[in-house]
Order: structure tokens, then C-alpha cells, then sequence
């Protein structure tokens, strides 16, 4: 794949992005036409316009967070990933904040972009999934942060 022809295109637009986060495995909460909590979504796609991947962020009790994250399986390992989570940050920094939350079902994919682990008591109390009965049952995911 030519990475150089991938575009990251904000559009707002997080239902054409629920199928991929679905079939990426992720849990998705929405109500109307997004989580009620974002702020804007990002999708990623080839020189044809096909979507490759997309990206959410919120902002919840105050604190920014990457919502959801997915490239299709087909086109991982590109650096489509990180493109999208890089403009993610950088959108972020530029509203000011001094740090993000999230969720991670892949820890070390964060880890390279300077995320580091929090116990359940210096997470925040933000994520539904802190208060879910599968937590640490069927679903082991990490609380990450980054400070800027
Ligand atoms: C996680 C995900 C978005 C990464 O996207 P990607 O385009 O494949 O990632 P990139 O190619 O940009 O990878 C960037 C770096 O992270 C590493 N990386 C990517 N996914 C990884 C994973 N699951 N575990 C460990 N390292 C990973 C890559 O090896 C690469 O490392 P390098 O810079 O040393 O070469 C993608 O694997 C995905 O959609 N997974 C399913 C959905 C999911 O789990 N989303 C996260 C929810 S929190």
C-alpha cells in the first residue's frame, strides 16, 4: 500500500465509521448520530476514496479522550493508525489540553506514541466501562493517559 496517498479527512460523520469500529471489535454507545460526548471524527481513505480507518475524540467530565480508534484489517500495519492518532493529538493540543484519556484494547499501539498506564484509582471516572460487570471479567482493557 502507498501510505503517501492516505488522507485523514475530518468529517464529523461517525456513522459511516460504525461498521468498521464494530467489526474492529469495539463497543460503541450512541445516541442519535454519535456518542454524546464527541467533539469530531476523522476517516482515513485511499487515493479512490475507500475508507481505510477512523477516529473519534470527546470531551467528558472535563478531560479529552480518544473515543474510538480503527484501521481495516486489511490495511493495518501502514501507519494508517498512527497518522490518524497523531492528528487526534495534535487537534487536541491546539483546544488546549493538557492531557488524554482513553480506553485501550491495544496498549502497546499507544505505548509508542508516549501513552502510559494508570491504576483504576487514578482513572478517572469518565468511561463506562469502569462500571461495566464484564470489566476484568471478559474484557481486560488498560487506562492509559498522556500528558502534554
Ligand atoms: C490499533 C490499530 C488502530 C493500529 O492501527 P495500524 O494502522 O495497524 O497501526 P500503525 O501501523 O500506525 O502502527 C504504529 C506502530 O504501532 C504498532 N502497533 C500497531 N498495532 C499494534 C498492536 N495491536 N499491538 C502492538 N503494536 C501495535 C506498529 O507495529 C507500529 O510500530 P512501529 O512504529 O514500531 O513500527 C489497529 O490495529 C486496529 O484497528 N485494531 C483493531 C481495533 C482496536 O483495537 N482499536 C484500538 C481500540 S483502543
Amino acid at each position: 500500500m502507498n501510505t503517501d496517498e492516505v488522507r485523514i479527512i475530518e468529517t464529523g460523520r461517525y456513522m459511516e465509521l460504525v461498521p468498521l469500529f464494530r467489526e474492529s471489535g469495539l463497543e460503541i454507545h450512541i445516541e442519535g448520530d454519535a456518542p454524546p460526548a464527541m467533539i469530531t471524527c476523522w476517516r482515513a481513505e485511499d487515493a479512490t476514496g475507500a475508507l481505510l480507518g477512523g477516529i473519534s475524540i470527546e470531551h467528558k467530565g472535563g478531560e479529552f479522550v480518544i473515543g474510538d480508534i480503527a484501521v481495516r484489517e486489511e490495511s493495518r500495519k501502514h501507519k494508517i493508525g498512527a497518522l490518524m492518532l497523531k492528528t487526534a493529538m495534535e487537534r487536541i493540543a491546539d483546544m488546549e489540553g493538557e492531557r488524554i484519556y482513553l480506553v485501550a484494547k491495544a496498549p502497546k499501539f499507544f505505548e509508542k506514541f508516549g501513552f502510559t498506564y494508570l491504576t483504576p484509582e487514578e482513572t478517572p471516572n469518565i468511561f463506562n466501562c469502569k462500571t461495566c460487570d464484564q470489566l476484568n471479567v471478559s474484557c481486560h482493557p488498560e487506562f492509559m493517559t498522556y500528558h502534554y
